[in-house]
């Protein structure tokens, strides 16, 4: 793969491996094609133009919104994968943000039952985040990912180039999903981050600095999908990922209904300051890991709360996919480097934080 770098990782539950490919050459996807597959691009149409060399893939380009990661738009997908008569050997390609990935994994993965597919993402939160580990889902009834699938993309191919043309937000809310990561499981990659974004300039980065993401996006991936080896299902280990999450979902929950735009790696950030709040009150870490996350959060460029009281999120957050009945499983730091899994009912959560403004 000339100069390419790729990392295997095989999933548990799998017989195939996942690959990992980083690299610039957006022309090498042609070589992770695989022989006599006809492709079905499904690409967010933002990011067309980048692929406008692949003449021979059919692509569906795709007005990528997350009021528009629903069922009927997966559907609108799989009639034009029928009528544009793609067998059960073609190759699906998802290549956007997190909604496109999403959306494309779960489409690969119904249509006739599964066919094979390979995600490209192209923003930083995608890259870090979404499109790995097989998670592929819709929004439903505004609670998000209500309906998915856990099935894992052959290849996921990674490239910075991506990155320079997004909105300076878009950029950045991909911060706080890297971060997350890293405050899971890597103090010291959580303090380099902080100190790199706090002076990258995304649109016009030096070659050192844009190698130096491309590393870090890289080992991210590599930190995740360890942990997504290990319980590919996330009944378990791989819980810890969410983070920050139950909150941010809610929060995203109430924007949608509001009318507010709030963007998913916008809400992680305030979700794990308010995690940090939480834990705080529950007795379980310090008071000051809250503000310190929140400063460094805001030194990166990212909001650490939108003004919205805990009671406007709370009934949204009791239909957290992991609640079980009154029980609702929260991910909270204790430290940098040190999360753990808390449950607690929906009651003692209201009471612990009732004043709590996300
Ligand atoms: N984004 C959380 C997970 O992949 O499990």
């Amino acid at each position: 793969m000339g100069n390419f770098c790729y990392i295997c990782l095989s999933v548990t539950s799998h017989y195939h491996i996942m690959k990992l490919y980083t690299g610039k050459d957006i022309n090498k996807l042609t070589e992770l094609i695989p022989a006599n597959s006809g492709v079905f691009a499904i690409i967010d149409n933002k990011v067309e133009d980048y692929f406008s060399a692949m003449k021979n893939w059919k692509i569906f380009p795709l007005r990528a919104l997350e009021s528009s990661k629903t069922l009927g738009t997966a559907a609108h997908i799989c009639s034009w994968l029928m009528e544009n008569k793609a067998d059960r050997d073609c190759f699906i390609i998802g290549a956007g943000g997190g909604v496109t990935t999403d959306l494309a994994g779960f489409v690969a993965s119904v249509y006739k039952r599964g066919v094979r597919f390979g995600l490209v993402p192209t923003t930083l939160l995608s890259s870090a985040d979404a499109a790995l580990g097989g998670k592929n889902g819709v929004n439903h009834l505004r609670v998000k990912n209500m309906i998915g699938t856990i099935t894992q993309p052959e290849w996921v191919f990674q490239s910075p180039v991506f990155f320079r043309t997004l909105q300076r937000r878009v950029f950045t809310e991909g911060i706080a999903e890297m971060l997350k990561t890293f405050l899971i499981f890597s103090p010291d990659l959580y303090a380099f981050c902080v100190s790199f974004f706090k002076s990258y300039n995304h649109r016009n980065p030096s070659e050192k600095e844009e190698r130096l993401l491309e590393r870090l996006v890289r080992e991210c991936a590599r930190l995740k999908m360890e942990v997504v080896k290990k319980d590919e299902r996330d009944h378990g280990e791989r819980m810890v990922l969410n983070l920050g999450h139950t909150f941010a979902h809610a929060l995203e929950g109430w924007a949608a209904a509001n009318h507010r735009k709030i963007l998913h790696g916008e809400a992680v950030a305030a979700g794990i300051v308010a995690s940090a709040k939480a834990a705080a009150i529950m007795g379980i870490c310090p008071k000051s890991l809250a503000s310190e996350l929140s400063e460094d959060f805001h030194s990166v460029g990212l909001k650490t709360s939108f003004g919205v009281s805990f009671s406007k999120i709370f009934n949204t957050m009791q239909q957290d996919k992991k609640a079980s009945g009154e029980i609702l499983t929260l991910i909270l730091p204790l430290g940098i480097g040190n999360v753990a899994r808390y449950l607690i009912t929906a009651s003692d959560l209201r009471k612990a934080c009732g004043r709590l403004v996300i």
